[in-house]
């Protein structure tokens, strides 16, 4: 693609970042957070996720939501589903791409879904059934999520052998690309790269990867830097760092987008994204969001000066 960016960026605060909130984010609100996104130069948005509204009532306004994201055609939309009711959900949405979860640790899986991960599996199966029962040209790209990848709240560390097995289990199931998620933030940049590459060698160079990451430890960073080092060009990240799984007790935010913007331009890689536009997405997040949930380094060291 011409001047495709050299690391691609999903802002994942529509998604991860409100699904923790206990305020709900007028739908106006939400639609102004992803046009401001998107005219900040970001071109994959999680805007949303497809799960029952008495369980994450922020997304009882999903439909709606999608429906305005979609009509950014310069952007892939894209939604987390839990499960294959929430896929047909997605997909009567017109989504361009699902994020599907499944956890490597038992626990948090039972926790998050109330499913074994053989069931979850199962269910992968099944949403990759309908995608390929679409016409071609109308088929959302399938992401096969791997929570927990890098250690469990509940579980505590995670093995990599786990974490290799799931994600050969996504590709054999016909996965577009894997996502590693530190769901809890309890990565190291050494864990980041020996997974990352062990997965890698498990999967070969076709299969595209990202990398999902949030601060706990605040190592977000320096793991974001360790994934360029083992070959990740594909990030999640949230605006002002807002996120957190609500079956990962004290975990962080996700890894701040401007944050991460800034420190890949300086590293002289480009993201395609205008920092001054996205820094003022925070003005809409801080008019219905306590300050106490917003972070960034950039935003507090008052960077860059006008
Ligand atoms: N969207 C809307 N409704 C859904 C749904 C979905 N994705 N999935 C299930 N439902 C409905 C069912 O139709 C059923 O409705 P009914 O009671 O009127 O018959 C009801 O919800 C229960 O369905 P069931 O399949 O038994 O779900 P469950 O209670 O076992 O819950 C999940 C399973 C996956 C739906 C739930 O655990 C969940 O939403 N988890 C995601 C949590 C999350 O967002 N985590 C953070 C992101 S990783
Ligand atoms: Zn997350």
């Amino acid at each position: 693609m011409a001047n495709a960016p050299d690391v691609h960026i999903c802002e994942a605060g529509p998604r991860d970042g409100l699904q923790n909130l206990d305020i709900f984010i007028p739908t106006e609100a939400k639609r102004a957070l992803i046009d401001a996104i998107v005219a900040a130069g970001v071109r994959e948005i999680d805007a949303g996720s497809f799960v029952p509204p008495k369980v994450v009532p922020q997304f009882a306004d999903v439909e709606i939501v999608m429906a305005h994201a979609l009509t950014h055609k310069d952007a892939t939309i894209g939604a987390l589903v839990p499960n294959f009711k929430g896929a047909e959900r997605a997909i009567a949405a017109g989504v361009d791409a699902i994020y599907f979860v499944i956890s490597v640790s038992e626990t948090h899986n039972q926790a998050n879904v109330r499913r074994t991960i053989e069931e979850q599996l199962e269910g992968f199966r099944a949403v990759r059934a309908a995608i390929d029962a679409r016409p071609a040209g109308n088929r959302p790209h399938l992401m096969g999520g791997i929570s927990t990848a890098f250690g469990c709240s509940m579980e505590g560390r995670i093995g990599e052998g786990s974490v290799r097995r799931l994600a050969a289990a996504y590709a054999e199931a016909g996965a577009d690309e894997i996502g590693l998620a530190d769901t809890v933030g309890y990565a190291t940049p050494p864990l980041i790269k020996q997974i990352v590459q062990g997965v890698r060698r498990d999967l070969g160079p076709a299969m595209s990867l990202r990398l999902h990451l949030h601060d706990t430890l605040g190592m977000g960073l320096a793991n974001a830097v360790a994934g360029l080092e083992a070959g990740i060009r594909r990030f999640d990240a949230a605006v002002s760092g807002l996120g957190g799984c609500p079956f990962a007790p004290g975990a962080r935010g996700n890894i701040v987008t401007e944050d991460l913007v800034f420190m890949l331009e300086e590293m002289g890689l480009s993201t395609g994204i205008g920092l001054d536009r996205l820094m003022a997405t925070r003005a809409i997040l801080s008019a219905h969001i306590p300050a106490r949930h917003l972070t960034g380094h950039l935003h507090e060291a008052g960077i860059p000066k006008a």
